[in-house]
């Protein structure tokens, strides 16, 4: 069966249907994902019965996956995670229930709705992430994504010039520092340097520019600390404003694929007590795998 794509924004964003995720896919498959990506940013694929196995099959084929967060977060003090390529965003803990308020799962949800694009914090960073929905509280806990290439296009002609050459600088912990969560040993923040971004890149498949920001940013060199940030959250504000927002409402068996390198997202706010569970793998922006992982 052919694919089909059925665009759901005016902007971006598009229902693919047509594919079963299970079944290894052909070159010319795969080629036609990509491009469609390319164009849309994100992708929703409806009604897939996946086993975590079966969405890393179906990942892995886009190219080498991504730890992400839990690289940093099994850093956190007192923390017993094992990194792992799946990322289980959930309040449930080990025994199925929802986990009490003061559990790291629980910062890890509050700090995924903070605009973001995964992995920014790193080099190379996040290609696509896919995240598939497996239970949703009965409120609240959509995604959202927003287009950075609508986000550059409708900037004016003077904060055009004004942010072509910027680069700043992305650290894993600075949203985590910002709500609160100061609980890392000195190791542990050594070991994750910030890395410098520009904040306009061309991607690299549709050729269109976009605004590379998001809550892992913390300054802009060569910018005093304020006047940098200020210029992030404008360009945030900008960037995230209704008109280049899709909201994603979750139904169970839902994957939903986005490129990092072209949209922000965050997750909505929830009742924390209801369960909500997603499974996320993610693919990373390079040819080869990270070497050092854990
Ligand atoms: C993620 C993420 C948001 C959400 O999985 O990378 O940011 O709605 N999720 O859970
Ligand atoms: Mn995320």
């Amino acid at each position: 069966m052919a694919l089909a794509f059925t665009p759901l924004h005016p902007l971006f964003v598009a229902e693919m249907s047509g594919l079963d995720l299970r079944e290894p896919m052909s070159r010319d498959t795969i080629a036609e994902i990509d491009a469609a990506m390319d164009r849309h940013a994100v992708l929703v694929i409806r009604d897939q019965p996946l086993t975590p196995e079966q969405q890393l099959a179906f990942t892995r084929q886009f190219g080498p996956l991504d730890i992400g967060f839990a690289r940093v977060g099994a850093k956190r003090k007192g923390s017993t995670r094992t990194p792992g390529y799946m990322a289980n965003m959930t309040n449930l803990g080990e025994d199925g229930k929802v986990v009490e308020r003061d559990n790291g799962r629980i910062l890890g949800n509050i700090a995924n709705q903070l605009w973001h694009s995964d992995s920014s914090f790193q080099q190379p960073a996040a290609k696509y992430s896919m995240l598939y929905s497996v239970t949703n509280p009965s409120w609240g806990g959509e995604t959202e994504f927003a287009d950075m290439r609508a986000a550059y296009d409708s900037l004016d002609d003077r904060t055009k010039a004004e942010v072509e050459g910027l680069v700043s600088e992305h650290w894993a912990l600075h949203s985590r520092f910002m709500l609160g969560d100061t609980d890392y040993t000195q190791e542990a923040i050594d070991a994750i340097p910030p890395v410098e971004w520009p904040v306009v890149r061309t991607h690299p498949g549709s050729g269109r520019k976009l605004l590379f920001i998001g809550v892992h940013a913390r300054r802009i060199l060569g910018m005093s600390l304020p006047e940098g940030r200020k210029l992030l959250m404008d360009l945030l504000e900008h960037a995230t404003a209704p008109r280049h927002v899709y909201r994603h409402d979750w139904r169970v068996g839902d994957l939903v694929i986005w490129d990092n390198r072209a949209t922000l997202h965050r997750g909505r706010r929830f009742d924390l007590s209801e369960p909500r569970q997603l499974r996320r793998t993610t693919t990373l922006d390079a040819a080869e795998p990270l070497e050092q992982v854990a």
